[in-house]
């Protein structure tokens, strides 16, 4: 299915159209658009109302910095450390399987097979670049957060992706930038005590991209919700 560019005008609009997308336009987003997004977003809920999150927008050369670094760590395979895992390792069913199948999908559409690892090995890199987006975000919280503040992460990410559908753009959250600490702290005012949760590419989406074609698949309904009566 191809990617819906056009401005979601309501909540089920956006979350319809909501995707990852990992391929932008070359395409700035004006500064009003950007700042309306993160000014609306204040209003997302946190348990204690402690709005455990901070935001790190980059444009221009602080994003162009930034992505140098990051590429030129993925080129010396240089890892910076990981503030934690994407995964519990090992993966159970079906979330083992329902991983794994959007691996095959995405992969698929790019036409990257499974024994070609270097291949998928250097589009990942992709996450490096925020798949070419003009924004970048880096979120960052208190080392001392503990799993009800990384819930309120979730609720402020999710909060950004809809409202950027309203304004007629995509994102990617990025967990991948959990693995880039130093690169942050070198470019972002990270206080000593906070370290990055996850990152977000914002732009408008490249409808001519054809990883962008990959609507996800989900689990259906009576899977994932019981109804009492
Ligand atoms: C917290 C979080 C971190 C993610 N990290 C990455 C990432 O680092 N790279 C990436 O390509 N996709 C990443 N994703 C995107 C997921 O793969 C995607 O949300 C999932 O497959 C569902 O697809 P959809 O977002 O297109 O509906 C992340 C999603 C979330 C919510």
């Amino acid at each position: 299915m191809p990617l819906k560019t056009n401005p979601a005008g309501s909540v089920t609009e956006a979350m319809e159209t909501r995707i990852t997308v990992r391929g932008f336009l070359d395409k700035a987003v004006p500064e009003d658009v950007l700042t309306q997004i993160f000014e609306t977003a204040r209003r997302a809920p946190s348990g204690g109302n402690l709005q455990p999150w901070r935001a790190h927008v980059m444009t221009g050369k602080t994003l162009e910095g930034f992505t140098h670094d990051a590429i030129e760590n993925v080129k010396s395979a240089q890892m910076e450390g990981e503030t934690f895992p994407a995964y519990p390792s090992p993966l159970w069913e079906p979330q083992r399987s329902w991983r794994y199948k959007l691996g095959e999908d995405m992969y698929g559409l790019l036409e990257i097979p499974r024994d070609n690892k270097l291949g998928r090995m250097m589009w990942l890199a992709n996450n490096a670049r925020f798949f070419g987006a003009p924004v970048g975000i880096i979120i960052t919280g208190n080392t001392k957060l503990g799993m009800a503040q990384h819930m309120d992460i979730g609720i402020y990410i999710q909060t950004l992706m809809l409202l950027a559908r309203e304004a007629g753009l995509h994102t990617a959250p990025q967990g991948w930038w959990r693995r880039h600490p130093a690169t942050a702290a070198k470019h972002l005012k990270i206080p000593e005590d906070e370290h990055v949760l996850v990152g977000m590419a914002l732009g408008y989406g490249d409808p001519d991209s054809s990883v962008n074609n990959l609507w996800a698949d989900r689990a259906e309904l009576d899977e994932l919700v019981h109804f009492y009566d």
